[in-house]
């Protein structure tokens, strides 16, 4: 079982607590009004970056927490955190196992809520979480692991695609009554 802390590198000083770097954990329920504050953060960003793009409401905004503690309790996702050396989440990731028998493969993690704290971007955070997310997907027959983004989200595309996600579906967008109003120009 890879519940409880995970430590990547095997390094003593990547030990969450402990030693100058950080390391991957399974997120805490007493955490869980930091994470939910991260994913708020994400939402803000997403939003100023990404103007119609659609967000959380504000009703699932504010069961954010039960939402991960559901995760948690649920044995089928892990919420993962990568803590500093006092033991305090910096980074964050929420993997899901996902099974749905109409497609195949029918068995796909799918990951979410991708967070790191700005002060600790470009160290290899996110790359541990996300490895730790593949290997817990892996462990339990789940060989693909999914997850989306903004095209406007420059540096996440980067970190996807750096990390080895493939991009391979676009979704389109469109205000109902503007594609009323050019089918009517186009039968002109
Ligand atoms: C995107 C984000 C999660 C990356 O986290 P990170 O911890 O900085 O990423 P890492 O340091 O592990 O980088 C992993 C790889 O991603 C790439 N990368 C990460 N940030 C990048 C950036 N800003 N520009 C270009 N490449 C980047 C690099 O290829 C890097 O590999 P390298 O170290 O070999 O160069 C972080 O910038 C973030 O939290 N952004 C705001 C929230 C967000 O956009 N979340 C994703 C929503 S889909």
């Amino acid at each position: 079982m890879n519940c409880g802390q995970t430590l990547v590198g095997g390094d003593e000083d990547r030990r969450p607590g402990t030693g100058v770097g950080f390391g991957i954990r399974d997120a805490r329920k007493q955490e869980l009004p930091l994470l939910a504050d991260m994913r708020k953060r994400l939402g803000e960003l997403l939003k100023a970056m990404h103007p119609g793009l659609w967000e959380l409401s504000a009703g699932e905004m504010a069961r954010q927490q039960e939402r991960y503690a559901e995760v948690i309790d649920s044995g089928k996702g892990r919420v993962l955190v990568a803590a500093d050396r006092w033991d305090v989440p910096v980074g964050m990731i929420v993997v899901r196992l996902l099974e749905n028998p109409r497609i195949e493969p029918g068995r796909l993690g799918r990951i979410d809520d991708a967070w790191v704290e700005p002060e600790w971007r470009r160290r290899g955070v996110m790359r541990a979480l996300v490895r730790n997310a593949a290997e817990y997907a892996q462990e339990r027959g789940y060989d693909r692991v999914m997850l989306d983004w903004s095209v406007k989200n420059v540096a996440s595309a980067r970190c996807w695609r750096g990390l080895g996600f493939d991009p391979m579906l676009v979704v389109g967008m469109a205000v109902s009554s503007e594609l009323v109003e050019a089918s009517k120009e186009g039968r002109q």
